[in-house]
């Protein structure tokens, strides 16, 4: 599985706690009543629920990976479901509402997911979706690594598009019932040169890790040069991020 591969480097590559709980801080208000269940679906090492438990929020988290999940059990305790997100091992209208970040694009099957969301979710839930974030366009090294993957994916035509647009995860949710409501939130992180070369390097993405060598050094190439010149070591990301919430009747 891939992201059983990513586990190990997972949190030191993508923001860790510090990002989780951004995400929380901005998702806690979309989440219905403080009182209810929540279902962290595609939980990861659990940083956005830790978050949110943090916000005094009850959260399960659901995964198919057991090294991420071995990850989230030392932050969430036995709060903790493995499982496929298109056949959920949790029973129907069991909990208040659900969310998923930065879970969409790794789904084979996004209707099957929605059809399994609306069917665990009670009547009246909601459904937060974050999918992807665009670098603002004062953001140089997010410009860099927007050009690099628009390379990546033309190497994977073949496959789906990793970039996963609000208006394709509407699509696939209003089959199931769901109402949606566009919202986005602006994010600051602080970046360094050379977590931003490693990344690269050793291809964290699983996008880049579908390419065999020779492509992955082609499409990379000008990505790792533009990066290597710039001045500064120490920079500050700049990022608009799309959150859909979706409504069940
Ligand atoms: C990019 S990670 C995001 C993790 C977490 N939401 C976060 O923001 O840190 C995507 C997660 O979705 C999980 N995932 C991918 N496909 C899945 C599926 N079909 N069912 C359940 N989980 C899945 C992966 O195992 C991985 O933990």
């Amino acid at each position: 599985l891939e992201f059983d591969l990513l586990a190990e480097h997972y949190d030191a590559t993508r923001g860790g706690e510090g990002r989780g709980d951004e995400y929380a801080s901005e998702l806690d208000p979309l989440l219905g009543p403080a009182d209810g269940l929540v279902l962290e679906i595609g939980v990861g090492t659990g940083v956005v629920a830790l978050g949110l438990v943090r916000r005094g929020r009850r959260v399960v988290g659901l995964d198919v990976s057991l090294p991420m999940l071995s990850r989230a059990k030392s932050r969430l305790g036995q709060a903790l479901v493995q499982s496929d997100a298109t056949q959920m091992a949790i029973a129907t209208s069991s909990v208040d509402c659900a969310v998923s970040v930065w879970v969409l694009h790794a789904v084979k099957d996004p209707t099957a997911l929605f059809r399994e969301a609306a069917r665990v979710i009670r009547p009246g839930g909601s459904y937060v979706v974050c999918t992807a974030q665009h670098a603002a366009s004062d953001d140089v090294v997010g410009r860099i690594i927007k050009d690099m993957s628009e390379r990546v994916d033309e190497r994977r035509r073949a496959l789906r598009p990793r970039g996963v647009s609000i208006e394709e995860v509407i699509e696939w949710a209003l089959p199931a019932g769901f109402r949606a409501t566009v919202r986005h939130f602006d994010r600051t992180w602080a970046s360094t040169k050379d977590e931003e070369l490693y990344a690269i390097e050793n291809r964290v993405w699983p996008a880049l890790r579908e390419l065999d060598d020779t492509d992955a050094a082609e499409v990379t190439a000008a990505a790792i040069d533009a990066l290597r010149v710039i001045p500064k070591s120490v920079f500050s990301r700049r990022a608009t991020a799309d959150v859909v919430v979706f409504d069940l009747p």
